[in-house]
């Protein structure tokens, strides 16, 4: 990760007040819907005696709404912007266990085996860092954009996240740095699934927010977005397809 994310983010918390876009969807899960298995798979690892790390907290909507989970739950962020949302949240809501601070993913201010468990959701995931903080026999649990994430709409775009690595198995290269870091891996998952939004506008609206293409642009990218919606219309709007990984590993 780099400032250009930090940038990225800042812009995403100003424009929206906080990670989150007004685009309206519907999502279809064949399989699952990872968000919750990565819910579910928190909350059993979970524990009121417990001190959890969440890296790439963003607007903390996420970590204060599982903060009462735990005994104490630090979100850290490289986005000043972002920060102040979840600052502002956590004051709103009256919860004193959490603290959210700015930091590096790569340099984080702990001290080695500090954390009974560490979660990435959609953040940044410093493996080396991560086996470095996390205490023996804790619990590391991630949630992460699978290879074929959007693989359409980038194609038809000619860029993007993770553009052309199709076939690079994030799961397999995951588990394997996992495990040279000290990790045991107990689950992994890939799960497949679609977005349909209404029309094209809360398609532009959703790209504005989310960093598969960075240098997203309204204007540059009218085109694009149209002959993309044009050509994966369905009945009841546009098609976007995903791919999200859950993973969970034991520090041995
Ligand atoms: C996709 S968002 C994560 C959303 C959040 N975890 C949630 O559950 O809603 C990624 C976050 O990681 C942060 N980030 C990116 N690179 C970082 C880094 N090197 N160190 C710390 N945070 C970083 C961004 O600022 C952003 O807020």
């Amino acid at each position: 990760m780099s400032i250009s994310d930090q940038k990225f983010y800042d812009k995403v918390a100003k424009k929206f007040g906080g990670y989150k876009s007004e685009a309206i969807h519907e999502n279809h899960f064949p399989s699952g819907n990872p968000e919750e298995i990565f819910l579910e798979q928190l909350i059993k690892y979970s524990g009121k005696d417990k001190t959890v790390l969440d890296i790439g907290c963003a607007d903390g909507r996420f970590t204060l709404k599982i903060a009462e989970k735990f005994y104490k739950i630090f979100g850290i962020d490289i986005s000043s912007e972002m920060l102040a949302k979840a600052k502002q949240f956590q004051e709103e809501q009256n919860i004193s266990n959490a603290i959210l601070q700015k930091a590096e993913a790569e340099k984080l201010p702990f001290q080695d085996k500090y954390f009974d468990l560490i979660y990435s959701r959609r953040g940044p995931s410093p493996y080396a860092e991560i086996g470095r903080i996390i205490k023996s026999s804790g619990y590391y649990l991630e949630i992460c954009i699978g290879e074929k994430d959007g693989k359409e709409l980038k194609e038809v775009f000619g860029r993007g996240q993770g553009f052309g690595d199709w076939n690079i198995s994030v799961a397999k290269t995951k588990s394997d740095n996992l495990v040279v870091k000290g990790f045991k891996v107990v689950f992994v998952h890939d799960y497949f699934y679609s977005e349909i939004y209404p029309d094209i506008e809360n398609l532009n609206l959703f790209l504005q927010s989310v960093p598969i293409f960075k240098d997203f642009d309204q204007e540059k990218d009218r085109e694009n977005l149209r002959s993309y919606s044009e050509k994966f219309n369905v009945s009841n709007g546009i098609e976007l397809k995903r791919h999200r990984i859950v993973i969970v590993a034991e520090k041995l």
